[in-house]
């Protein structure tokens, strides 16, 4: 293990088909004040508002609350939650959502009593928060970003194009998460598979960056092999509990902080990613999965026994007879297999992408260090491009 490192999570998860009786119990941990916020119906739809809103109210909690977090949810909608938060002096903001109904969550403990612009403060200057932080509690309903157990927060802001993400300190991770699995049935296919890819990628940022044996690429690879497993099997029976169950734990444990140890990391896909989400409003692994091949095929010869290792270990390549490429590009092949298995996107275009939007894009990229290579602005024009043309298809 190479550098210098502390971990630290702190945050409790209850998991398990009756996790939400749980919820009673770290309500006994904080003031009478809660801001509810979920997004735009599903959990009144499916029954899990009234069962959250009886546990408040015996818990003897008065609820606040901001309904119709968006997917990719944006800066005013951040403002507006910042309002709400503070006019009822809250002592709890309880998500009850995906990724995008967590993270906004995060961002609205940290801004509320923020003097600044957050916008500003948190996702131009990247700078961290100095004012009253208020506890943030989970329960999750759809899989995929991590966001449950991690300091991620991602804001829209519509008007200048950009989707940026800051990745707080512990002191704004959730203070508890409720894991349920049976919640994420009633996801529709789509977002599925787009949560699937996504915990994926984020173990391929991690795992796709360093030149050393280490821990934590055995545990990205036994991760990334049982999101395989059971994400083929969710595909033939969306209610299998075991493979639902898998797939929850799995990508927890893909961006909690854990693959991160030792690591320098990647991120360029989520960076192009988030790039394409700012110009498109698209699904959030729709957009890594739409980069992600061309993006490695590019990087492929910086990082060679890496790719060579993955198509081993993680899709079962025999290296007999291969040489050290064939075997990296049967990897990555085998991966677009899996890909096209899940149904997720493998161009830009069905993601609304234009020719004229590519500057934007590209403009609105951050290019990162910590990968095998660290890509000019020409060389995310490739990749979108590429991506763009169908070449991956
Ligand atoms: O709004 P409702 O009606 O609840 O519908 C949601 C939403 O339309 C629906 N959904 C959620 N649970 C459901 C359900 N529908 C039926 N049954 C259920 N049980 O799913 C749709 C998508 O939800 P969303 O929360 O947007 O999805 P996801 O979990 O993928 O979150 C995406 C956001 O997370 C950010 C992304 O950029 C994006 O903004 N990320 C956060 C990260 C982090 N915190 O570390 C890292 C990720 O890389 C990612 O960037
Ligand atoms: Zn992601």
């Amino acid at each position: 293990m190479l550098g210098n490192f502390t971990y630290h999570n702190p945050t409790r998860l209850h998991f398990g088909e009756q996790a939400l009786e749980e919820l009673a119990g770290e309500l006994k941990e904080y003031g009478s004040r809660v801001l509810l916020v979920y997004g735009g119906g599903s959990i009144k739809r499916y029954g899990l508002y009234d069962q959250v809103v009886e546990v408040l109210k015996k818990s003897g909690k008065e609820i606040f609350e901001v309904p119709d977090v968006m997917p990719n949810p944006t800066v005013d909608k951040l403002y507006e939650g910042c309002a709400a938060a503070k006019a009822a002096d809250v002592d709890l903001i309880l998500a009850v959502g995906g990724g995008s109904v967590c993270d906004y969550a995060k961002a609205v403990s940290v801004s509320a009593w923020c003097e600044e612009d957050p916008w500003e403060k948190y996702y131009l200057r990247m700078e961290e928060p100095d004012n009253q932080i208020i506890p943030v509690g989970c329960i999750l309903t759809m899989v995929g970003t991590g966001s449950e157990m991690n300091g991620g927060s991602v804001i829209t802001n519509p008007t200048q194009k950009r989707k940026i993400g800051h990745v707080f300190g512990s002191n704004v991770m959730p203070r508890f998460t409720i894991l349920n699995p049976a919640l994420t049935f009633t996801v529709p296919l789509r977002q599925m598979s787009a949560g699937i890819y996504d915990a994926f990628n984020h173990i391929c940022e991690q795992y796709f960056s360093g030149q050393d044996d280490n821990t934590t690429d055995y545990l990205a690879e036994g991760l990334m092999c049982s999101l395989i497993v059971s994400s083929r099997r969710a595909l033939k029976d969306p209610k299998d509990y075991e493979a639902r169950s898998n797939i929850m734990w799995a990508a927890t444990w893909a961006l909690n902080t854990l693959l991160a140890m030792g690591k320098s990391t990647d991120w360029e896909v989520h960076m192009i990613g988030q790039a394409v989400g700012a110009y498109t409003d698209a699904t959030h692994g729709m957009t890594l999965s739409a980069v992600s091949l061309p993006y490695y095929r590019k990087i492929l010869p910086d990082g060679l026994p890496k790719f060579a290792r993955f198509a081993a270990n993680v899709w079962g390549i025999d290296a007999r007879g291969k040489s050290q490429e064939e075997l990296a590009l049967a990897g990555l092949d085998a991966m677009k297999g899996w890909m096209q298995e899940l149904g997720v996107a493998l161009d830009l275009r069905q993601l609304g992408v234009k020719e004229e939007m590519l500057e934007g894009i590209a403009d609105g990229t951050f290019l990162l260090t910590g990968g095998y290579r660290t890509l000019t602005r020409q060389d995310v024009i490739e990749i979108l491009r590429e991506s763009l043309e169908g070449e991956n298809v």
